[in-house]
């Protein structure tokens, strides 16, 4: 058994566009070891939400493979797809998508309700991953209640509830001001450092950058970079 989660063999993946396609990545090789925490980056359109989608088991290549977890994207039912997501894989986008008429505690308590867990050990849990976050007195807040910055630590508490192997997360820090961004990588950063959890970004946002230990850099669909970097120790 190796330290790979990822593992990207010869992937290419084209969107059907009128009556041809769209290349968006193009023979892409790359493998993620166990606990990095990785930055995608390169110019609007490069391919970072495409690739991200590919690994979260959202889509599937047009040719070659991507191996998460063990398991072949591309050979998965919509069951065991789902089963991954949920399971396995925490997620992070950059417009919170927590729902409004549910409380703080509610929304992340969703991400455990497909897992048979009794409500005893869910709210375990739950108050376990707002503790991660530093948010324990917002639990019965509602989303609309919150700042930018608390939404995004109650979706990193989401993500993070079922302690997944891996997140995913696509611009977390772009609808946030400085201070916020920082606050929010350094939870990130944290929960890497502490629970082994791998993360893998797509950003734009330069002051990510101090934080990654692995910058990958795409353009036009393809690696142009990649490499370790010395990140900073909190
Ligand atoms: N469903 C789709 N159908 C057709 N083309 C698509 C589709 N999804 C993405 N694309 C194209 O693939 C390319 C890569 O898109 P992608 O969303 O991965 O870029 P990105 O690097 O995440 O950009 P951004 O930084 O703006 O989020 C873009 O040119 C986009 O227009
Ligand atoms: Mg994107």
């Amino acid at each position: 058994m190796n330290n790979n989660i990822i593992e990207i063999k010869q992937l290419t993946k084209q969107f059907p566009v009128g009556s041809s396609f769209f290349t968006a990545l193009r023979d892409i090789i790359l493998t993620f070891d166990k606990g990095e925490f990785t930055g995608l980056v390169g110019p609007s359109g490069s391919g970072k939400t495409t690739l991200l989608n590919i690994i979260g088991s959202l889509d599937t290549p047009s040719k070659g493979e991507a191996i998460v977890l063990g398991k072949s994207i591309s050979k998965l039912t919509h069951k065991e797809a789902a089963q991954l997501r949920n399971r396995h894989i925490g997620f992070i986008f950059q417009t919170f998508n927590l729902l409004p008429v549910y409380t703080v505690f509610e929304n992340i308590e969703f991400a455990l309700l497909l897992q048979h867990l009794s409500a005893g050990q869910r709210k375990k849990a739950v108050m376990e991953a707002l503790e991660w976050v530093g948010l324990t007195d917002k639990a019965k807040s509602k989303p609309a209640q919150l700042s930018g910055g608390e939404s995004q630590r109650v979706a990193i508490a989401r993500a993070m509830v079922k302690r997944p192997e891996l997140v995913i997360a696509d611009e977390p820090t772009a609808n946030l001001d400085s201070e916020n961004s920082h606050h929010i990588l350094k939870t990130m950063k944290q929960l890497n450092r502490d629970l082994k959890v791998s993360f893998l970004f797509a950003t734009h946002d330069e002051k990510v950058m101090q934080y990654l230990d692995r910058k990958i850099i795409l353009k036009d669909g393809k690696v142009v970079e990649d490499n370790v970097l010395e990140a900073i120790n909190l």
